[in-house]
Formats: structure tokens, sequence, C-alpha cells
């Protein structure tokens, strides 16, 4: 049994009490957060579990094994250090750090010390992403050609971080799980237009082989819009998470291309087969990824969604807000 400590009660907060709650591998032993309201939330919904408002009460208790820091990014780094330091394995938002020297201190902290840190990458453990892994990795879509995600809505306004840091980690750590390799170039354009940080953004990122991926980030969008398309050479698909059946419609379709008779010649043709929607599991992703969490910290197993993956995505996050700077000027990684 891991008996954890949760930090941050705020909007997301209450989802990892509620699934760490629900789990047999795990107890909330506290929940701490420096607003007297949340607190008293907590104690209405879970009388049991204790509630404190300083975070030390948490990082310095020996009844503690772990942490879940699921407050704002800033305060990340701090929190999740403190806890390292003090032999906890640490659960932590996403994005991972502010900055990338920030998460590769807590990576080479967590390493020394032989602790377990898991950065909250949700849509890893849904099951939608869970079988685009599959099908990618089993060679089902062929060589990857690109992948186009559209993730745009009206708000959530957040006055720490910008559009980017907000909602491109989602499909920044898709990426990384699903193509497996590391980017070589990122590009990205953005404006700001409310709060003094972009709430417009596209940013486009390089991997080797040819692969390219693009994502468009928006909180001035009139309608929700959460989908992805991801081409491969043997086939394609379209993946829209907004829909409770067929979230992932599989194409038999593609082009192929072949030189003619004379030098100029090119034949064209184009594959346009079956459509397949492939059956999609419905658990709750963070009741997935929190029971991994245990599981790794019992089994002494290294997470694949480990400090690495968010050091990985913050180094593309700040490559992005160094190319906005210059208007969109290529960032070699
Ligand atoms: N994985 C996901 O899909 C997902 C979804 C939403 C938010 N998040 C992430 O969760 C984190 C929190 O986001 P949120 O929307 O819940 O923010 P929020 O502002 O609603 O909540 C944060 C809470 O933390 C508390 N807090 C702040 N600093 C504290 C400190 N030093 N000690 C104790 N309590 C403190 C605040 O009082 C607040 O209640 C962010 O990193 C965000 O990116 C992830």
């Amino acid at each position: 049994m891991i008996r954890v400590g949760v930090i941050g009660y705020g909007y997301w907060g209450p989802n990892i009490v509620r699934n760490l709650h629900g789990l047999d591998s795990t107890r909330v032993e506290m929940v701490c957060d420096t607003s007297a309201g949340a607190l008293a939330r907590v104690r209405k919904a879970y009388p049991n579990i204790r509630t404190v408002s300083d975070p030390d009460e948490i990082l310095r208790s020996p009844d503690i094994d772990a942490v879940a820091v699921i407050t704002p990014v800033w305060t990340h780094y701090e929190l999740a250090k403190r806890a390292l330091e003090n032999g906890k394995h640490v659960f932590v938002e996403k994005p991972f750090t502010s900055n990338s020297s920030q998460g590769k201190e807590l990576t080479d902290l967590a390493a020394r010390k032989r602790l377990t840190i898991m950065v909250d990458h949700t849509f890893l453990f849904t099951g939608a992403v869970r079988k685009i892994h599959e099908l990618t990795q089993s060679g089902a879509l062929g060589d990857l050609y690109y992948y186009d995600s559209l993730r745009v809505n009206l708000g959530l306004f957040q006055h720490d971080v910008s559009v980017i840091w907000d909602l491109a980690p989602h499909d920044l750590s898709i990426m990384d799980y699903i193509i497996n390799s590391d980017p070589e170039a990122v590009v990205a354009t953005g404006e700001k237009h409310l709060n003094g940080v972009e709430d417009v953004a596209f940013m486009t990122i390089y991997f080797p082989r040819n692969v390219i991926a693009h994502i468009n980030v928006n909180w001035l969008s009139p309608v929700k819009i959460r989908t992805t398309l991801i081409g491969g050479q043997k086939k394609m698909l379209v993946w829209n998470d907004l829909v409770a059946d067929e979230k992932i419609r599989l194409y038999d379709k593609g082009v192929q291309i072949s030189s003619g008779e004379g030098i100029r010649d090119l034949l064209v043709s184009y594959r346009t087969g079956d459509m397949w929607a492939p059956r999609v599991e419905q658990l709750e992703a963070l009741h997935v990824e929190l029971g991994y969490f245990a599981e790794c910290i019992m089994n002494n197993k290294t997470p694949f969604n480990d400090g690495h993956a968010g050091l990985r995505v913050v180094q593309m996050l700040e490559a992005a807000e160094t190319s906005i700077k210059k208007r969109g000027e290529v960032v070699r990684l």
C-alpha cells in the first residue's frame, strides 16, 4: 500500500484524490492546499483524510511514501525537489517544470535517490492513445508521415502560462510516445490578445525520417475541437476525442508514386480501401495511470512517463517559446 500526500486541490486535484482513493494499492493520507475553501471541500468529500495548509507537513511526514504535486506549473520544481530530498516518490502534473534546467535537476536527483518520478501525461493512459500506440508500434500504419492535431476551445484562460504550455503538452507527450524518436527542430508562431500570454499558437515539429508534426492550440475558438490526424504509408487514422463511439477511425487509404516509361512520367495511384473503427478501452485514464504509479514504486520499475519524458516535453515547449519570440524562426534541438 503506497501512502500518498496530495498537494493542490483546485481544478485537477480532486480527480487525482478521487482516483487514488478508489485504488486498492494507494491510500490518500493527507491533502494540502493553501486555500481554506479547497480544504473544506476535501473534508466534505473525504472526512477521514487529514487536511493541512503547509506542504511541509506532507513533505516531512514519515507516514508518506509518495507526493502528488497538483499545483500551478511554477510551483512544481520546488515542491517536487523538496519531496525527493525527503525520500518521497513524486507524481507531478504536466508540464513537468517551468524550464529544462529544473527538469534535468529533478531527474538527476530522483536517479541519485533511487526514487520514482512520474509526470502526469494523462492522455497516454486513455484507451484511444493506447490503441494508437498499439497500431503505430505494430506497424499497422506503416512508416509514419505526419501527426496533425487541432486542440481548440474557448478558455480556460490560465494567468501564469500561455496556451502552448497549457494545451500543447498533451500532444507533445503523445507524439513523444508514438513517434518514439528525438525531434530535430521546432518552429512556432503565436499571438497574445488579452492578458499578455499567447492565446492562439501553431507549432511544427520536425522529426527524423521526414516525420512532421503540427499542433494548433487556441483558447479563442468558438467551438471545442479535439481532432488528430495521423498519416502513415500503409494506413491513416482520424482520432476525434469528443465522440463517444468510433473515437478512432482507421482508413486503408494511401498514395503510391512510381515513374513511368519516360523520365518525366509519374504514375500516381490512390488506394481507397475500407474504413475500420477499432474498439477503444473505456477505463478512466487517471485510474490506470495512478495504478501504474503505485505498481512502478512497488516493483522498482521505471515508468515510461518518467522525468525524462517530462523533460523532453519541456524542451519542446521552450523551443516553441523561443521560436514564437523570433516570429517563427527554426529552433534546433
Ligand atoms: N493532466 C491534465 O489533463 C491536467 C488538467 C488540468 C490541469 N492540469 C495541471 O494541474 C496543475 C494544477 O492545475 P489546476 O487547473 O488544478 O490549477 P488550480 O489553480 O485550479 O489549482 C491549484 C491549487 O493548488 C493550490 N496551491 C498553489 N500553490 C500551492 C502550494 N505551494 N501549496 C499548496 N497548495 C497550493 C491552489 O490554492 C489551488 O487550489 C497544473 O500543472 C496543470 O497544468 C493537468
